[in-house]
């Protein structure tokens, strides 16, 4: 055991292009050398412009992607060459959540089936009984009635959709979630209670967790620590607090002038209603 669950090295990752003119295909660097520390229990946010690589880092880190080079050092475990067969035991412990619960989740089956099929993948459902037990203790985790078992995902509220899309990467009860911009679209007052929600279940199942935001203000609400990302490098990195009042790199306070931060105050979500109420909204929105 040590207290950094998540760390890379230099991690460098570049898609495959074309080149039209001879026809070979050569990398398009987008990860270019980043360094991260995830302590255990803790909450990175990842944050840049649309095209920095924040979703790519985010693949990276989850391992949908091989790096090109560098490491991913998981729980102690360098992931980072690991084939699928060697990651699947590891694949339970890390799971990533996306913008679009659409993808996530699939339109023909009830959100009970969705919910419980990564437990079946894995051998660990007893049965049509245990099915529902578990597929009601999710949805009750993420502050959904149980009876959205029957329901379709279309049938749904944006925000509904996306609680049962945390449902869906808790039902293996990880201990690593990369949440890629999850409450991006959805209006403030939703924003909030996902906002709350992902805080609680972090205290209450000691998650570990990368937040992925092109939103300052989400992120010094939510995350422990920050990484600034520009064009596939981290420019400005350290703890919150710090990187709000003191930002050291001219890339950052573009991005803080850029994006306004009228009323939110640290201690916006400490003034939302408890999960009890955020419960009840979760279920009328
Ligand atoms: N599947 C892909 N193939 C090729 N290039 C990609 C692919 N996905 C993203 N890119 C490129 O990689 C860069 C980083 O993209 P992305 O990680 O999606 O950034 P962000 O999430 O910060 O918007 C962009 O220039 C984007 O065009
Ligand atoms: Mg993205």
């Amino acid at each position: 055991m040590t207290d950094i669950l998540l760390r890379t090295a230099s991690l460098r990752f570049g898609y495959p292009q074309r080149n039209g003119l001879f026809r070979k295909s050569s990398l398009r660097e987008v990860i270019k050398g980043v360094d991260i520390v995830v302590p255990r229990g803790s909450v990175l946010g990842l944050v840049g412009e649309s095209g920095s690589g924040k979703t790519t880092l985010g693949r990276l880190l989850v391992r949908l992607l091989k790096p090109t080079a560098g490491g991913i050092q998981f729980d102690g475990v360098e992931i980072g060459g690991l084939d699928d067969a060697a990651m699947r035991p590891l694949r339970a412990r890390i799971q990533m959540i996306f913008q679009d619960p659409q993808s996530s989740l699939n339109p023909r089956l009830r959100l009970g089936t969705t919910l419980t099929r990564p437990l079946g993948a894995y051998g660990r459902l007893k049965g049509r009984r245990d099915q529902r037990e578990r597929a009601a203790a999710l949805l009750h985790l993420v502050g959904l009635p149980a009876e959205f078992a029957y329901r379709y995902p279309n049938e749904l509220s944006g925000g509904q959709r996306q609680r049962a899309g945390i449902a869906r990467a808790l039902a293996l009860e990880p201990d690593f979630i990369v949440a890629d911009e999850i409450v991006s679209g959805l209006d403030v007052s939703t924003q909030a209670h996902i906002l709350l929600l992902l805080r609680e279940l972090r205290a209450r199942l000691g998650l570990t967790m990368v937040f992925i935001s092109h939103d300052l203000s989400l992120v010094r609400v939510l995350c422990d620590d920050v990484a600034i990302l520009n064009q596939g490098e981290v420019v400005e990195y350290g703890p919150v607090a710090r990187v709000f009042s003191a930002p050291q790199h001219a890339y950052t306070r573009q991005l803080l002038a850029a994006i306004p931060l009228p009323d939110v105050e640290p201690g916006w979500l400490d003034d939302s209603p408890p999960l009890a109420t955020s419960q009840q909204q979760g279920s009328a929105a």
